[in-house]
């Protein structure tokens, strides 16, 4: 049987887990045998350092993101895609693009990302030396029908990479070749 791709979208404040999770899903499903690319905010945002963070530049962003991601997800590719992606008009429209699409909302609240604060992002946002931070200057409009909802405050890496296995395993998106 020919292998059906689809995509997992990762969505959340910076620092809330979307990459480490996202690469640790890759990591699990590649491992597997399976075709999969990963499409990461920081990873695309170095290679294009031009693209904002206005509301425009950042729908305008995503929206790309996840043309390329449907592209994908058609030839047979599993896509694990982390973005902020905050605002709803984009994620609604890659939604629509890709025809198996899983939003994966990282709910790990701002204290936490900010307590966190891994690269220091925070603290300059609110000493103004970056603006419309998202959380701090820039709003996330939260998810209305995420598939899945994923707070990392107590929670491990493999204690969601679980949660998240176990999912696409129940509603037929991985098949178990092992069992
Ligand atoms: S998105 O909002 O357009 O989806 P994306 O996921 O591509 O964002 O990139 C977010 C990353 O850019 C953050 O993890 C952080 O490292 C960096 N960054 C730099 N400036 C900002 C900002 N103003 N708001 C949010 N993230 C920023």
């Amino acid at each position: 049987m020919s292998e059906k791709g689809f995509v997992i979208w990762f969505t959340g404040l910076s620092g809330s887990g979307k990459s480490a999770l996202g690469d640790a899903l890759h990591k699990e499903i590649s491992n597997s045998g399976k075709k999969c690319e990963r499409l990461d905010g920081d990873v695309v945002r170095n290679i294009f350092p031009e693209t904002g963070f206005a509301k425009d530049d950042r729908n305008t962003h995503i929206k790309k993101m996840g043309f390329i991601a449907s592209l994908l997800e058609k030839n047979g590719i599993i896509v694990v895609a982390s973005f902020i992606s905050p605002y709803k008009e984009s994620r609604g429209f890659v939604r629509e693009l890709c025809s198996r699409f899983i939003e994966v909302y990282l709910s790990t609240p701002l204290e936490t990302c900010e307590k966190r604060d891994v690269k220091g992002l925070y603290r300059r946002a609110r000493e103004g030396e970056i603006e419309s931070f998202t959380g701090i200057s820039a709003p996330f409009e939260t998810p209305m029908f995420p598939e899945i909802v994923i707070d990392t405050t107590d929670e491990t890496v493999d204690q969601s990479l679980e949660r998240i296995m176990q999912y696409l395993k129940e509603r037929g998106f991985l098949i178990d070749e092992s069992s």
